[in-house]
C-alpha cells in the first residue's frame, strides 16, 4: 500500500472487532507518531496509551463532550490520547502551533495503523478536564485529540452509518473549490 493508497482508503471507524492489536504493530503505530515534523522539532507531543478496559470504559462513558458520543469506543483494545505541552511549541499569526504539531503526529499514526489493517476515529468532541482527571493529566498539558485503535468490526453497525451520513462524511469538495492558482 502507498501513502497515497492509505489516504485515498481511510475510513473513520466506528465499530471495532474486540481483537487486540499486537505489541509490534502498537509500536510502529507510536513510531509513526515519534517522526513527525514539529515546529523547530521541538516534538510537543505527549501519548498517553490507554489499554487498561476499566479506563476505557470511564473514557467511554465520562469523555463525551455531550452525553455520551464516545460511547462507542468502551470496547476497543487501545485508545491512545494525542496531548501536547504548548510551551514546547510555538505561537504566531494568532496560531498555537502545539495543534498543528500534534495533529500531523496523530494522522501519521492513524495512516500507518491502516496500512497495517488498524481503523481509528479522530475524535475532537471531549470533555477536556474529565479525560484529564481519567487518566491524571498534568493541568499545562492540553488534550489534543483521542482516538479508538483496533480492527474494524466485520459490519459496520446503525452507529456509524447515523455519524456517517449526519457529517456527510463521504463528501469531498472539489479541487475546484479550495485551490486558487497564483492569487486567491
Ligand atoms: C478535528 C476532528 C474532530 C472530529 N471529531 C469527531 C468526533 O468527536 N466524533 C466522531 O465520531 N468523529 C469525529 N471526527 C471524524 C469526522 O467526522 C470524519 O473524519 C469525517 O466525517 C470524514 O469521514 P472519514 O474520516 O470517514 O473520511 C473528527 C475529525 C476531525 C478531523
Amino acid at each position: 500500500m502507498t501513502v497515497f493508497d492509505a489516504i485515498k482508503s481511510r475510513r473513520s471507524i466506528r465499530k471495532y472487532s474486540t481483537k487486540d492489536i499486537e505489541e509490534e504493530k502498537l509500536n510502529i503505530i507510536l513510531e509513526a507518531g515519534r517522526l513527525a515534523p514539529s515546529w523547530k522539532n521541538n516534538q510537543c507531543w505527549r501519548f498517553v496509551v490507554v489499554k487498561n478496559k476499566e479506563k476505557i470504559k470511564q473514557l467511554a462513558l465520562k469523555s463525551g463532550f455531550i452525553s455520551k458520543v464516545n460511547f462507542f469506543i468502551k470496547d476497543v483494545p487501545v485508545v491512545i490520547v494525542a496531548c501536547a505541552n504548548p510551551k514546547e511549541s510555538g505561537f504566531m499569526n494568532g496560531q498555537h502551533y502545539y495543534l498543528v504539531d500534534t495533529a500531523i503526529a496523530f494522522q501519521q499514526m492513524m495512516l500507518t495503523a491502516w496500512e497495517m489493517g488498524i481503523g481509528s476515529c479522530w475524535l475532537g468532541a471531549f470533555n477536556e478536564e474529565k479525560v484529564k482527571q481519567i487518566l491524571e493529566i498534568p493541568e499545562n498539558i492540553k488534550v489534543v485529540a483521542l482516538s479508538p485503535f483496533g480492527y474494524p468490526a466485520e459490519k459496520e453497525g446503525l452507529y456509524a452509518k447515523a455519524v456517517k451520513t449526519f457529517a456527510g462524511s463521504k463528501n469531498r469538495k472539489s479541487l475546484d473549490e479550495i485551490v486558487h492558482y497564483d492569487k486567491w
